[in-house]
């Protein structure tokens, strides 16, 4: 199989925030293992946060957070999580198990977060159960910097400046959880509520209120559904809709335990993340009628592959093991998100820790990087940089399923050219040449991870599934060589002079 690549065949940008994630308060995301330690904690810490799974998302550079849900987004009232910590009332986590939660990691313990881990919040407001009045102080609370009455309630919580606040939802799933309405109703409440989610940074500015500030994404359905997206993008001004969420969980097909499956199921899981494009592109296309200069951006704000949950999870937990299959999963959709750059803008992978398809599994004080954290570090190298079409000059072979033996997605940034590739045969190696045009190339490294389909790391084994040095590359002029291991994936780094 051969591919050519041009260097000077720039398309759309990839927008850092495709290799976003989600964070709800559900199972041991939050609490119970997930971020939020306390600052008595014997783990280390930092202001209760735990230190080590802020560097682990440091590492593979995590752009945003989404929080607080999901469903929990609906259910959540804002200033219940304010305040001295011991005066904050707990509530019951009605979505995720009944569960008594105690309001400890609230706004500012977020916005901390994102802070210590260097990426952006991408808060989630609530349509469902709140009020007009409850987000718009909200966003007057995280994001003016003068006087108004929310801006003294921050102060007196101990910050002074406002925080910079960029994507901000309004509601979730609100034809399900967050209150079962029909695409009409909700278009009617998302242009009510979008109103009233300030641009405070720009306020008082020429024209401040019809400055782009902060995005404002609109709850959507599943990728499935374009009736919705139809309704939102024909009734809600374009001016008030920065971005329309569509959500996409993946199905492994009829094995669905999380660890024992056959390859048939590897297979599977490949041609049911494909399958997903055609549903994207169908409400890209909508999205492209009303919007043909395409200010709305696409937020798949949950995506991920959706397995069954590990024997012994309590219910609601959504505890999940990840395999090389999860892995595959994950870097096809990467490489459909690179494909429709222009429109797919913001991505939220679900769940960040201990739920669904998370990229870290904690046990006490262990920590475990799954397959999936292994793709978005090796796939770092996409983020912000510009998509380069990838063309066969001899397609690869056709294996199980009718799928592609190799799938490849490629991008430059500065000097540097990445080329991330899966290889989608459970057992046989794939012979890869790729042909660089218009670029000098001036050295290349590959690493990857491989396994058989199943392979999955765990708190006693947690380095099985590691990512590895490829040793069988070789670059001259601009012919790159590779022999890629079965069930991989990974990426090529390639310097430019
Ligand atoms: O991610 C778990 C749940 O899936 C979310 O809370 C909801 O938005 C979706 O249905």
């Amino acid at each position: 199989m051969k591919a050519i690549i041009d260097a000077a065949q720039k398309g759309p940008r990839i927008n850092r925030h495709v290799y976003g994630h989600f964070s709800e308060h559900l199972g041991r995301c939050v609490y119970h293992g997930g971020y939020w330690a306390g600052e008595d904690s014997p783990l280390p810490n930092i202001r209760g946060i735990r230190t080590d799974i802020v560097e682990a998302m440091k590492a593979i550079q995590v752009p945003s957070i989404r929080w607080p849900g999901g469903c929990f987004a609906d259910d959540y009232h804002w200033m219940d999580g304010i305040g001295p910590r011991e005066s904050r009332a707990p509530i019951v986590n009605v979505h995720w198990g009944g569960v008594l939660e105690n309001n400890h990691f609230g706004t500012h313990e977020f916005m901390d977060l994102c802070e210590q881990v260097g990426c952006e919040p991408y808060i989630c407001g609530n349509v469902g159960s709140g009020t007009v009045r409850e987000m718009r102080d909200w966003i007057e609370y995280l994001s003016d910097g003068g006087q108004s009455p929310m801006a003294r309630l921050r102060r007196q919580n101990g910050k002074d400046k406002a925080w910079d606040i960029r994507m901000f939802g309004v509601g979730n799933e609100n034809w399900g959880c967050g209150g079962f309405m029909t695409a009409a109703q909700y278009a009617q409440e998302f242009r009510k509520y979008a109103t009233y989610v300030r641009n405070y940074p720009d306020m008082g500015k020429a024209n401040w209120w019809q400055t782009p500030g902060i995005m404002k994404i609109a709850g959507g359905t599943n990728t499935e559904n374009t009736e919705w997206t139809e309704t939102l993008m024909s009734s809600v001004p374009l001016r008030l809709l920065g971005g329309l969420s569509v959500h996409c969980y993946v199905k492994p097909g009829a094995e669905s335990d999380g660890v024992r499956f056959s390859d048939d199921s590897w297979y599977q899981t490949a041609v049911n993340t494909y399958a997903k494009e055609a549903q994207f592109k169908r409400n890209i296309d909508i999205m492209d009628r009303y919007d043909p200069d395409q200010t709305v951006a696409m937020a798949v704000d949950e995506w991920g592959l959706w397995v069954d949950n590990e024997p012994g999870t309590a219910p609601g937990y959504l505890y999940q093991q990840n395999t090389m299959r999860s892995a595959l999963c994950a870097a096809l959709m990467l490489h459909t998100f690179h494909r429709y750059a222009d429109r797919i803008r913001v991505a939220n992978l679900a769940q960040t820790i201990n739920v669904l398809q998370a990229i870290l599994l904690t046990e006490g004080s262990r920590i475990v990087r799954t397959p999936t954290y292994h793709v978005f570090d090796l796939f770092k190298g996409h983020q912000d940089g510009d998509s380069l079409p990838v063309q066969w000059e001899k397609a690869p072979d056709t294996i199980e399923k009718g799928l592609p033996q190799v799938d490849l997605s490629s991008s430059i940034s500065g000097e540097m050219l990445t080329i991330s590739f899966v290889n989608l045969s459970a057992w046989q190696e794939a012979n890869l040449r790729v042909e660089l045009r218009g670029a000098s190339p001036r050295g290349v490294s590959g690493r990857f991870i491989s396994g058989e389909p199943t392979a999955h790391n765990t708190f006693d084994r947690p380095d099985r599934v590691a990512a590895a040095a490829l040793r069988a590359i070789s670059l001259q002029d601009s012919l790159l060589c590779a022999c890629l291991p079965p069930c991989a994936i990974g990426a090529f780094e390639i310097r430019l002079g």
